[in-house]
């Protein structure tokens, strides 16, 4: 994994979980239930990566595919505020899209190449969720088929885009909880089996006591195992 960069997620116990954060070059998942915290993480991360690389950013700013209309500018502006830096700045360095539809959310990466070379500080890419439209719109079993070859080949339009612009994406895809699911296989979970073939590092994100959510890496052999604990508080993610 030579030449990757890092962006902090504000936990040190997250980031140690990472090998220092989140990686450029390539994809990362979020995937949880409801309320685990994927936006909120993805909040984080658009204000983090504008951070200095003395403070676990890369000076640089954001793409924010927002599919779900979860977006918060008041969470960037409080975020931004606890980090130290300038809110106003913050906000005008992620560039919030909102995708109404799945062919529109392919359309808006398909697009990004175009962006990214005018705006080469863009540094992370964010689809959140990458999953919704395409499982509303592509139902159950006798769509299945469409609705992976659709999902596989956004997907791996994340990942070559990572790769070329040497940038992070991290996409979100909100699995139901079940009572197996954290120590079983989560391959088998609710839509997770699309996203499995896809190279990249998978974040599992269990709810916990109150504000406290429980982290683990799936299937990244240069990673360590284990699971970590953080918190979502009002300054943002942190221990
Ligand atoms: P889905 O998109 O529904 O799958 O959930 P998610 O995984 O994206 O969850 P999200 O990141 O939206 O996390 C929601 C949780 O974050 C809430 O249950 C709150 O506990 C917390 N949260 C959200 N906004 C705030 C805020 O402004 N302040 C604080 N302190 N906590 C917040
Ligand atoms: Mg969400």
């Amino acid at each position: 994994r030579m030449n990757t960069k890092k962006i902090t997620t504000s936990s040190q116990a997250l980031d140690g979980l990472l090998g220092g954060g989140i990686e450029t070059r390539t994809m990362t998942e979020f995937f949880g239930e409801f309320g685990s915290g994927k936006t909120q993480l993805c909040h984080q991360l658009s204000v983090n990566v504008q951070l200095p690389p003395e403070k676990g950013g890369l000076n640089g700013k954001a793409v924010y595919i927002d599919t779900e209309g979860t977006f918060r500018w008041e969470r960037i502006e409080a975020m931004a505020k606890a980090v130290g830096l300038d809110p106003d700045t913050a906000m005008n360095n992620i560039y919030y899209m909102r995708a109404i539809n799945s062919d529109h959310q392919m359309a808006i990466v398909e697009d990004l190449q175009e962006l990214i070379t005018k705006e080469p500080a863009i540094k992370l890419v964010i689809v959140d969720s990458v999953t919704s439209h395409f499982r509303a719109e592509y139902p159950g079993r006798e769509n299945l088929a469409v609705r992976q070859q659709k999902l596989n080949k956004h997907l791996h339009q994340l990942v070559r885009l990572a790769e070329m612009y040497d940038i992070a994406t991290i996409i979100t895809n909100q699995v139901m909880a079940r009572p197996d699911m954290f120590y079983g296989d989560p391959t088998v979970a609710v839509g997770g089996h699309t996203l499995y073939h896809v190279p990249g590092i998978r974040i599992q994100i269990k709810k916990s006591r109150g504000n406290k959510r429980i982290a683990r890496v799936v299937d990244a052999p240069h990673l360590p195992e284990g699971e970590v604990v953080f918190a979502i508080t009002e300054e943002g993610i942190r221990d």
